[in-house]
């Protein structure tokens, strides 16, 4: 604190000399309020201006959206930029309690992107939440999600946070060396459809230190990705971690390189998770995939792979899954299962799981219906270390 205090003075200096000779865009900072944002009122137009201002500067500039309450319909903020940018939110943006649109912030084809902030992007996901049943019917309502990452690459996200999703809170989509860090993702235990990260078709993504609480999968790893990183992450309420689902679409391609490590799930209806559909639209692989220093608090299936995945009678659960799942790590996993099944591989029948390691398992469970034990189906895993359950004994 005493560092920041004595460096003030000289930060304001140059904050001055800057906004002297950039003018309009005052040093670099392109503040919506400057282009008519006010508290309490739709910010959608400023915030396009003061994006598109930034957006054709030729220094690093800064869209800034200060403390206050503001109204947004769906924004598209879209690259290329000319220099690197960043979005500072600091306010609370809420966006329309009736489901428009596929995204509240649609963010695509940006390089060196940093969107900041201690501010809260509202979904208003209460009013929309009963209109969510696309899990459910093939006719429905598509809800937007919050924040959208359409090929973002070389970029940051950070301290944000984003409450009460009407759909997925953030979906990442062909994005490369994205990272997020300190982000706080919250909406309610039955909240559907509300994932809290999404990632697809996607390279280089890291999600460090970050808290979820929603209603379905704190993190899911869709296909087509590759070296994907989660440490550090809190979930609960919630799904749990999953790769997958896995196999729906045909024109899906392999997963490879997912790490997962010192994270920590609290009552959530799965641990970590890998899930394909039987009869698989595609045939795949799924491999490299780490579950490492993990602690479950009271966790249903704290530890599973299961491809049978068929949810709502979606498909024919008698074709096993095409999708290849192999050199799959379960290490120094420890703590509660609210189950007594803590763990469940289920591969599939005609192509079963290979090089499944699981290494130093530690579970309780304390519930009443027998004791804690494990499932497998066509997998031969190598066991070492600490077993509780037994595995596939
Ligand atoms: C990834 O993006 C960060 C943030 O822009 C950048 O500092 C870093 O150099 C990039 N890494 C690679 C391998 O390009
Ligand atoms: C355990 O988790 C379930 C949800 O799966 C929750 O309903 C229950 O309250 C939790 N129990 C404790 C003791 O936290």
């Amino acid at each position: 604190m005493g560092l920041r205090s004595n460096f003030a003075p000289f930060l304001s200096l140059l904050f001055l000399l800057a906004s002297t000779t950039k003018g309009q865009s005052n040093g670099g900072v392109f503040d919506v309020t400057r282009y008519g944002a006010k508290p309490n009122t739709d910010i959608t137009h400023a915030l396009l201006n003061a994006w598109k201002g930034a957006c054709a500067s030729t220094s690093r500039s800064k869209v800034l959206i200060p403390k206050g309450v503001y109204l947004l319909s769906q924004s598209n903020l879209k690259g290329p930029c000319k220099s690197s940018i960043e979005i500072q939110v600091d306010g609370t943006l809420q966006a329309p309690p009736d489901p428009k649109g596929d995204g509240l912030v649609i963010l695509e084809y940006i390089d060196k992107l940093t969107l900041s902030g201690t501010g809260v992007f509202d979904g208003q996901g209460k009013v929309g939440w009963e209109k969510n049943d696309c899990h459910k019917k093939k006719i429905c309502t598509k809800l937007p999600m919050t924040l959208k990452f359409n090929f973002v690459t070389n970029s940051i996200v950070r301290d944000i946070t984003s409450l009460d999703s009407k759909n997925f809170h953030i979906n990442i989509l062909g994005c490369k060396n994205l990272t997020f860090q300190h982000v706080t993702i919250s909406a309610p235990e039955d909240s559907p459809n509300t994932d809290g990260i999404h990632i697809s078709s996607s390279e280089q993504i890291t999600i460090l230190n970050t808290k979820i609480s929603t209603g379905d999968d704190c993190v899911s790893v869709g296909d087509s990705n590759k070296q994907i990183t989660i440490r550090d992450v809190t979930c609960g309420p919630g799904h749990g971690i999953s790769i997958g689902s896995l196999g729906k679409y045909s024109k899906e391609k392999a997963v490879e390189g997912v790490w997962v490590t010192k994270c920590k799930l609290t009552s959530t209806t799965n641990g970590v998770r890998i899930k394909t559909w039987p009869d698989s639209a595609g045939e795949y692989s799924a491999s490299d995939m780490h579950f490492e220093d993990i602690e479950m608090n009271n966790v249903s299936n704290p530890i599973i792979i299961d491809q049978e995945y068929c949810p709502w009678n979606q498909c024919n659960p008698k074709i096993p899954s095409s999708i290849k799942i192999s050199k799959v790590s379960f290490k120094n996993i420890r703590g509660t299962s609210a189950t007594p099944v803590a763990v469940k591989l289920v591969c599939s029948k005609k192509i079963p799981c290979e090089a499944v390691e699981v290494v130093d398992i530690d579970l309780k469970y304390n519930g009443n219906k027998g004791p804690i034990k494990s499932q497998c189906a066509n997998v031969k895993p190598i066991i070492s270390g600490k077993q509780n359950p037994r595995i596939c004994a």
